[in-house]
């Protein structure tokens, strides 16, 4: 759990960064149409939900900074019990003023107003530059005297960047659940079934465990479509001796996981499968193994890529000389992705990857990211040795960086063939 402590330090944080006489905003998510007159689930903006922990549509965070004083604002939205018959209870300003640590709650319905008087004098506006939201335009319309515009976002990114151990509690509980659905999918016949009957599976297993929601739209790839690297229509049958690969991760109080298995469709995997496998499985495991504070994550990609192209000679994948490989980047063919990436409120989550000088951020204590290579060889690629066509096996893992070295937080997700082959459905 967030408390609310915790919410009010983080807005803290924000306030140390903004410059005097400033205003700053952030608004909450809107709905969007899924079609006609209905919507997809409700999901409050990230980088909103960081500072806050509100999760109510048509609301606004806003910052007031004077030379001496920065006051906190939340917009809620008025109680209407005509409108909460039908979508539900609001929390009200009442209820946000004792719960939520800001100097001042209104309602939303005087948002305009307010800030027409908050304007006045700021000599900085800090706004979501790059949002095409209504709401943003309109404030940057109104507030068009202020002559300094910057992005609040980049601020709140930053910060996004370092969990809390309150943050990596809930990394871990959505993991869990996600860890969950995949051994569930490992122990059941898959021969005979589709792809989305796996699906079905995973997702049972996040709703009925608490996850509000998935992360991100899970992929779940027989054989050959592993091979698209998003394929989420997740509609063919599962073939006898060939693999699934299985990217879904759950996501548990606002906070995402992100696990890929590649498993065998029947249980066993075969011997070209396993040493592919083998490959991208070792390849990981030292990649995880080099995390540390001070590393770059370009550091862990370039290994990635030496390794995954040694490998792939010595299968016969590649051929030639391994500098001469490396130069032209042949492995892109095969392994077409990073590395990894951040994770947190947001799958991707958008921290900064460069600093401001232009530099590469290296990992530090508490920031979380995957680490997911792969091999990706299409059935119809006539340069590789037949047995490793239309195999693609990706194998990821949420890590968490530590004072001196790493926790993986996914390791109890077996990976193992041996673990799968044991844990797994024989058919
Ligand atoms: N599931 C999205 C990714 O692996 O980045
Ligand atoms: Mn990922
Ligand atoms: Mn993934």
């Amino acid at each position: 759990m967030i408390t609310q402590k915790e919410y009010k330090k983080r807005r803290d944080i924000l306030a140390k960064k903004l410059s005097k006489n400033s205003i700053g905003i952030i608004f909450s998510s809107t709905y969007k149409t899924r079609s006609n007159d209905t919507d997809y689930p409700y999901r409050q903006d990230s980088n909103f939900y960081y500072l806050t922990g509100f999760k109510e549509d048509n609301s606004a965070l806003v910052f007031v900074k004077t030379k001496n004083e920065t006051k906190t604002v939340l917009f809620v939205q008025k109680k209407d019990a005509q409108l909460e018959l039908w979508t539900g209870k609001r929390m009200g300003k009442k209820k946000a003023k004792k719960r939520f640590l800001v100097d001042e709650v209104f309602v939303s319905d005087d948002l305009q107003k307010r800030l027409e008087k908050y304007v006045v004098g700021k000599k900085t506006l800090y706004c979501d530059l790059s949002s095409k939201d209504k709401r943003v335009k309109r404030f940057l319309k109104q507030s068009s005297a202020i002559k300094t515009q910057k992005n609040i976002i980049h601020f709140i990114q930053e910060m996004r960047l370092i969990k809390s151990p309150s943050e990596i509690n809930l990394i871990k509980k959505a993991i869990s659940i996600t860890k969950d659905a995949h051994h569930s999918v490992m122990k059941s016949k898959k021969i005979g079934k589709k792809e989305y009957e796996l699906l079905a599976q995973i997702e049972y297993e996040f709703k009925s465990k608490g996850a509000y929601s998935d992360a991100y739209t899970s992929i779940v790839a027989g054989g050959n479509n592993a091979n698209t690297l998003h394929y989420i229509k997740n509609n063919k049958p599962l073939i006898d001796k060939e693999l699934i690969l299985i990217d879904a991760g759950s996501e548990y109080k606002h906070y995402a996981s992100d696990i890929t298995r590649t498993i065998p469709v029947n249980g066993k995997f075969t011997s070209s499968q396993k040493k592919l496998y083998k490959l991208v499985l070792d390849t990981q495991l030292e990649i995880i193994s080099m995390i540390k504070p001070h590393v770059k994550r370009s550091d862990l990609q370039k290994k990635a890529e030496e390794l995954l192209t040694k490998g792939m000679i010595k299968l016969g994948i590649l051929k030639g000389n391994y500098k001469k490989l490396i130069k032209k980047q042949k492995h892109k063919k095969y392994y077409p992705h990073g590395i990894g990436h951040w994770m947190g409120l947001d799958v991707h989550d958008p921290a900064p990857y460069i600093n401001y000088d232009d530099k590469e951020i290296p990992l530090d204590k508490g920031m979380v990211l995957t680490i997911e290579p792969g091999l990706y060889i299409d059935k119809n690629d006539k340069s590789v040795p037949k047995k490793y066509r239309g195999i693609g096996i990706r194998i990821e893992d949420n890590i968490l960086v530590t004072k001196d070295g790493y926790e993986n937080l996914s390791k109890d997700i077996v990976k193992t063939i041996k673990e799968i082959e044991s844990i797994s459905f024989k058919s």
